[in-house]
């Protein structure tokens, strides 16, 4: 799409409410259509933007199956989490709609209906994978077995999730029933076709030839991909009871494919924002000065690509996406995040560690996005963004344009004087950059995009530091006025030029500057093309504190976190050793435990492990040679109070006698620590 559209749907593509949402769904999707709808409303656009819960497919029969409750129970459940969780964060869906919802079966029916009616299907007797035990077809998540094109032997009926081929379950080497894990047999049923292999000229002419330029690399070669591959018919129907009834004759027991009915749910939920607001939904849908564009993972892309496109286009009155900016993935310290094994972090609990720090997490991911490859989201990184970025360059330039403005003139913007050559090179720089930031959000470029604000909050600080108007104060007063005069006109630049990114702190500081009460509002469009925005006689008040450090302790407790799940993730046998053999009470009583405490260490020489140790336990103080210099200091270990065994015999060390034995608990990767007591008391205290 060339000129400016006329409107924009925003779709973001509907999370399975088969539990709660991970920083990987933030970072994948909905933080950049996020920045990209914000900033579209910025500009005036006229926008929806969609997203809803997937509340039908096998994942979520099989959690509710796994908990003995209903599916609709699970679906209740975590439909209300997650939607807490989008707008906690400051995700600004016009609708979160739900495709349980009674509008959703209702259009998605009747766009089955109408494809059944323009004989767009292919009807077909085939077989399918069935459980003999269970009494069940096997669709999709219900059978595993290895994939037909890489080899993995853990994919899906429908799809690999190491490849990111979607195939039929009928195509898997060694199916295996994950309901009972027995071998399927195969078994005749009726199912409704999508020919894709119909559709494959125009699909072929449209990715290939049209978009070969404006869509991204990954998405572009996976679509080429499957297209050279050569399209098949798909199943659009499953044999389950959970879902949208197929509704047309003899279709008792079967329900749509839910690949076919969640992307119908943008429709649905465009529609059910109408009738909420009163605007006709028919145009975001139907008129083709509307851009449609798909925000997904990679994970999605056949699914937005090939296949909706197909069910649009063989119904006839739907527009095509203009673009799909899949995102790759996002892994967690080094790991794929998965919630099988709890390797994420989930955005609820993140706020309860880091209260009112959304802008935080949506910076460290957007700066750290994987939109051309898959990335790794670690603590460091999290924590060098806030302290380095956002702290010392964001909020440090805002913080002293607002303290200096209350100090030297009780928060009115001061009237400036004759501008110097410094001061017009830096209002001209910034009037570029809301073009900047538009290209590269307009080419969903969110890194280069939030790089390019901080760089405006960058040319700020530099600005005060050359100027040093706390200098300038004591001997020219004019000229310290036009200096914050300027500055004052870079900080009301960032608080309108965050606000897709930083929306919470965008609101703060438009507060704090009063920008809401300025005669002419402040736009983009102003920041472009004036430099009087904030015009002199203005007050602002005391800017709150935007951001604050984020201490080691913090990032160490999220870490520990990670370890833990790691430790809980460990098959039993390799996290412990089995018992030992059976000892007796008198065997016990044979040891001499007490308790010491730790009067002096240091390093044995030339022994790296090794610190002798004196410890009072309590009848005496002796020494005791320990193999723990590799993980412990002499210096933090001083004063400690450990469990000793007292009557081990002797024995010569390097030389040095070791009289006894500290004991220590050792973790699964290694770690060493003491066993101590909980409070203290006195050395020598036996332990029974
Ligand atoms: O992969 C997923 O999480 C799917 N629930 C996405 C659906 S997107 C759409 F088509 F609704
Ligand atoms: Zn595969």
């Amino acid at each position: 799409m060339n000129q400016t559209p006329k409107r924009y749907t925003i779709t973001a593509a509907l999370p399975y409410a088969n539990g709660p949402v991970h920083l990987g769904h933030l970072a994948g999707v909905y933080i950049p259509a996020d920045i990209y709808t914000r900033y579209l409303r910025l500009q005036g656009r006229d926008v929806v933007f969609i997203c809803g819960s997937d509340e039908h497919g096998v994942p979520i029969t099989i959690k509710a199956k796994k908990e003995g409750v209903s599916p609709q129970t699970v679906v209740d459940r975590y439909h209300e989490i997650i939607k807490k969780s989008f707008s906690d964060f400051g995700i600004s869906f016009d609708n979160y709609s739900r495709t349980s919802a009674s509008i959703h079966h209702e259009t998605a029916a009747n766009f089955f209906k109408d494809l059944y009616d323009k004989g767009q299907f292919v009807e077909e007797t085939t077989e399918q994978l069935f459980d003999a035990e269970a009494q069940q077809f096997l669709a999709d998540r219900f059978v595993m077995g290895t994939c037909p094109k890489c080899g993995n032997t853990e994919s899906y009926g429908d799809q690999c999730e190491q490849c990111g081929t979607s195939h039929n379950a009928t195509d898997l080497i060694n199916p295996k029933s994950t309901l009972s894990g027995s071998t399927p047999v195969r078994k005749q049923t009726k199912h409704w076709f999508l020919p894709l292999d119909q559709h494959q000229d125009w699909l072929k002419q449209w990715i290939i030839d049209d978009h070969k330029s404006d869509w991204k690399p990954n998405v572009y070669g996976q679509c080429k991909s499957w297209i050279d591959d050569g399209l098949r018919p798909r199943a659009v129907t499953r044999d389950l009871d959970w879902g949208i009834p197929v509704p047309v004759d003899n279709a008792q027991g079967k329900v749509l494919y839910v690949w076919f009915d969640a992307p119908i749910g943008y429709i649905s939920a465009t529609k059910e924002w109408a009738q909420k607001t009163g605007a006709n939904w028919a145009p975001y849908w139907q008129d083709k000065d509307t851009k449609l564009v798909h925000f997904i993972g990679k994970d999605n892309i056949v699914f937005h690509c090939i296949i909706f496109p197909s069910m649009l286009k063989a119904h006839g009155d739907y527009i095509l996406p203009d673009n799909v900016p899949a995102n790759e993935f996002l892994n967690l310290e080094g790991d794929k995040i998965s919630t099988s094994r709890n390797w994420a972090v989930w955005l609820h609990e993140y706020l309860l560690d880091f209260p009112e720090q959304q802008d935080v997490l949506r910076y460290a991911l957007t700066a750290n996005a994987p939109e051309t490859k898959d990335n790794d989201f670690t603590w460091a990184d999290f924590q060098a963004r806030n302290n380095n970025e956002l702290v010392a360059i964001f909020g440090n330039f805002i913080n002293r344009v607002s303290v200096l403005t209350h100090k030297y003139y009780n928060g009115e913007v001061p009237e400036p004087k004759a501008f110097l050559e410094e001061d017009e090179l830096v209002l001209n720089e910034l009037k570029a950059y809301p073009r900047v930031i538009s290209d590269s959000i307009e080419r969903y470029r969110f890194r280069e995009a939030q790089s390019e604000l901080i760089n405006v909050a960058r040319a700020g600080n530099k600005y005060l530091a050359d100027a040093e108007p706390w200098k300038l104060i004591k001997t020219d007063p004019e000229r310290t006025a036009t200096v914050m005069y300027v500055a004052l006109q870079i900080a009301g630049a960032l608080a309108v030029l965050s606000e897709p990114f930083l929306p919470f702190t965008s609101a703060k500081l438009k507060e704090s500057l009063g920008l809401n009460s300025l005669d002419k509002s402040l736009n983009w469009e102003r920041i472009a093309t004036a430099d009087d925005y904030i015009a002199p006689g203005h007050i602002i008040a005391q800017s709150p504190l935007l951001f604050r450090k984020i201490e080691d302790e913090e990032i160490e407790l999220q870490r520990n976190k990670l370890a833990q799940t790691k430790i809980d993730n460990q098959p039993m046998e390799e996290a412990h050793t089995p018992q030992k053999d059976l000892i007796n009470f008198d065997d016990f009583t044979k040891m001499d435990l007490r308790v010491g405490t730790i009067l002096s260490a240091e390093k044995m020489p030339k022994a790296n492990k090794l610190l002798v140790l004196k410890v009072d336990v309590g009848i005496d103080q002796r020494t005791i040679v320990s193999g723990i210099a590799e993980h412990f200091t002499p210096e933090e270990i001083i004063g400690k109070q450990v469990c000793v065994l007292l009557n081990l015999a002797p024995r010569a060390i390097r030389g040095t006698e070791s009289q006894g034995m500290i004991l220590m608990a050792e973790d699964a990767d290694g770690t060493l620590r003491f066993v101590a007591p909980q409070q203290k008391i006195m050395s020598g205290a036996s332990i029974r």
